[in-house]
């Protein structure tokens, strides 16, 4: 089974067709690690190409922001304007399905999913020492993570503990990781809607554990069409220039 793992969206459509596009149907079944809107401009278009698709779906921070589940205090104020901003725009069709999504870890078809860290969905994951728990708690030997907007991960066997860089490079799509049993995995398929790890193009990941592979791809996008959407928007600026440096 070939499950196509989705980040991060942020409501940024344009970004999303183009994972929809390189990926062409080649998978079974679609997940998504949470932060479906907040930042882009498109947040009812995301919404409904993940309900068409039938993905099953866990919460990021920023959906809870967006669905008054959590306080937007700790959110900047560029954040907490796009999430306002957010708000005033979905159906409440879209809405509900935000509120109601459930909160990792997700236990689903062999792998688990989390937003943030294993056992704290806000907390951001970037060193081995904070990959470790998840590394060790998890209850399956592959978990994807995200919230970071970094594509990567780590990998743990034998008390070693691995950084993995498996970022395709500026030339290709896709570089494939080979997992090997028993050792224990946290993937981060990186950000579709906003990448932050320097590398502009859409991120994703297509896990395929009977054949012992995760692909994780880089598309490219139509960057300056999204930016223009956000600027009729009014969103903040910093948000709209951030696309293109991917950081
Ligand atoms: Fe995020």
């Amino acid at each position: 089974m070939r499950i196509l793992v989705l980040s991060d969206l942020h409501a940024n459509v344009t970004a999303l067709d183009a994972v929809l596009e390189a990926a062409n149907g080649r998978w079974d079944l679609s997940v998504c690690l949470g932060d479906v809107v907040g930042y882009g401009p498109d947040p009812n278009e995301v919404t409904a190409r993940l309900l068409e698709m039938g993905t099953k779906t866990i919460r990021g921070n920023h959906d809870k922001a967006v669905t008054g589940v959590m306080a937007t205090d700790d959110f900047n104020p560029v954040a907490k304007a796009a999430v306002d901003w957010t708000r005033a725009q979905l159906k409440p069709e879209h809405m509900s399905w935000l509120a109601a999504l459930p909160q990792g870890p997700l236990a689903t078809e062999g792998i688990v999913l989390v937003h943030g860290a294993f056992q704290d969905e806000d907390e951001y994951v970037f060193t081995p020492a904070q990959a470790l728990d998840g590394l060790l708690d998890s209850t399956a030997e592959v978990t994807f993570f995200g919230h970071t907007h970094h594509q990567g991960g780590f990998s743990y066997q034998d008390s070693q503990l691995e950084v993995l860089q498996i970022r395709p490079r500026n030339s290709e799509s896709f570089a494939a990781l080979r997992v090997e049993h028993p050792r224990r995995y946290l993937l981060n398929p990186g950000s579709i809607g906003q990448p932050r790890d320097g590398d502009s193009r859409a991120a994703f990941a297509i896990a395929d554990l009977e054949h012992q592979t995760v692909e994780f791809w880089r598309v490219p996008y139509d960057i300056a069409a999204v930016q223009e959407r956000m600027r009729a928007a009014r969103l903040p600026e910093p948000l709209v220039q951030r696309l293109v440096v991917g950081r």
